[in-house]
C-alpha cells in the first residue's frame, strides 16, 4: 500500500470521495486545493491531517498530486501547479490522457492518469463533507492507471490502498474505454428514471420505487458478475425469443414521449444483436423478435403516430 503523501485539487464528487476512502486506507492526504477555497476548507476540514491550500502551492505539498477537477479544466489546474521534480502529477479523468498535463511534465514533474471505474455522484450542496460516505465507494473498482513504469507502479498502489484493481491502459485506448463506461453508468441512472415514474405512476410512493429500482439494478449487477459475459446476463423478452412478448411491449411504449418510445425501440433493436452474440437466441429467432418491432412499427406509422 502506498505510504507517499497526496495532495487533492478539485473537491468536487471524485475529490471527495477519494480524499475519503485514501484517509481511511491511511495514506496521508495532506493538502486540499479548489478552484473555490470554501470548497477546498469544507473538505480539508473533513481530513485528518489535510489543510486546504491554493492550487499552487498543492503541486509542492505532497509526493502525489492527484488532479480531480472536470476534464476541461486539467490544462488550467496542471498549469497553474508550481510542482518540483520528481512530484507526480495525475488526473482522474478516463477519456482525456496524459497529455493533458504537458505543464507538469514541463516543469520537470512525473505525470499519469488514474481513472476509477466507479460512479460518484455529486454530493449535495450544503450536505455535510465529513460523512465518510463515499470511503468505500472504490471497493472492488477497477482503475485505469495511464504512465510509465514507475509512474504506474506508484498511482496502482495508491489504487490498491483503497480496495481497488489497477490495470494500465494505453493513452489511444482511452476515448472507447471511456464511452463504455460512461454510457453504462449514465444510461444506467438514466434508464433508472423510467423505471421509477412508471413505479410512481403505479402508486408507489418515491422511497418504494427507489428502493425497488436500486434492488433491480443489484440484482442485474450480480447476474453479470456470475455470467461468462454481460450480454448472457440479459432478461426479458428478447433474452427469451418471445416476440409475442416483445410486441406487447412495443405496444406499451407508444404510451411513452416520443424520444423514450424510440428510446426503447433502439435498446430493444441493440438487444436482439446481443442475445444472439451471446448465444441466447438463434438468428432465426432474432429474425422473428425484429419482424415483431417492425410489424409494430408499421401499425404506428399506419396510424399516424411517429
Ligand atoms: N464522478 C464520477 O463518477 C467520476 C468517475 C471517474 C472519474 N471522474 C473524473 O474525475 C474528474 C472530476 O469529476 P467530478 O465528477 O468529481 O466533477 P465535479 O464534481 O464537477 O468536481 C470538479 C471539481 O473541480 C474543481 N475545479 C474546476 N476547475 C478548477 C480549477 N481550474 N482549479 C481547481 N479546481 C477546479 C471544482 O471546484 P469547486 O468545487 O471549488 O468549484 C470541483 O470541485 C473528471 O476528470 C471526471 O472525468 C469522475
Amino acid at each position: 500500500m502506498s505510504t507517499e503523501t497526496v495532495a487533492i485539487v478539485g473537491a468536487g464528487a471524485i475529490g471527495t470521495a477519494l480524499a475519503h476512502a485514501l484517509s481511511t486506507a491511511s495514506v496521508p492526504v495532506v493538502a486540499v486545493a479548489s478552484r473555490r477555497r470554501e470548497h477546498a476548507e469544507a473538505l480539508a476540514t473533513a481530513i485528518p491531517g489535510a489543510e486546504p491550500v491554493s492550487v499552487r502551492e498543492a503541486g509542492r505539498a505532497a509526493a502525489i498530486v492527484l488532479l480531480t477537477v472536470s476534464d476541461s479544466a486539467i490544462e488550467d489546474a496542471c498549469a497553474a501547479l508550481d510542482a518540483p521534480p520528481g512530484v507526480l502529477v495525475a488526473h482522474t479523468s478516463g477519456s482525456r490522457d496524459v497529455t493533458a498535463l504537458e505543464a507538469a511534465t514541463t516543469a520537470g514533474a512525473d505525470v499519469g492518469g488514474i481513472h476509477p471505474l466507479a460512479a460518484v455522484a455529486r454530493r449535495a450542496r450544503g450536505s455535510d463533507p465529513s460523512t465518510p460516505a463515499r470511503a468505500d465507494a472504490f471497493r472492488g473498482a477497477l482503475f485505469a492507471i495511464e504512465g510509465s513504469e514507475g509512474v504506474t507502479a506508484r498511482l496502482s498502489a495508491l489504487a490498491a490502498g483503497v480496495g481497488g484493481h489497477p490495470f494500465p491502459i494505453a493513452a489511444q485506448d482511452k476515448p472507447l474505454y471511456h464511452l463504455g463506461a460512461s454510457m453504462l453508468a449514465a444510461s444506467a441512472a438514466g434508464l433508472s428514471q423510467i423505471s421509477w415514474d412508471e413505479l410512481r405512476r403505479a402508486g408507489a410512493d418515491a422511497t418504494t420505487a427507489s428502493r425497488g429500482v436500486s434492488h433491480l439494478l443489484r440484482t442485474v449487477a450480480d447476474n453479470i458478475e456470475r455470467a461468462a459475459l454481460p450480454g448472457a446476463a440479459l432478461t426479458g423478452p428478447v433474452a427469451r425469443g418471445d416476440a409475442e412478448g416483445l410486441r406487447r411491449q412495443a405496444v406499451a411504449a407508444r404510451a411513452l414521449s416520443t424520444e423514450t418510445c424510440a428510446l426503447y425501440r433502439a435498446h430493444a433493436l441493440h438487444n436482439i444483436e446481443v442475445a444472439r452474440g451471446a448465444g441466447l437466441i438463434t438468428g432465426e429467432t432474432a429474425d422473428g423478435l425484429l419482424a415483431a418491432l417492425l410489424d409494430d412499427e408499421t401499425t404506428r406509422r399506419r396510424k399516424g403516430n411517429p
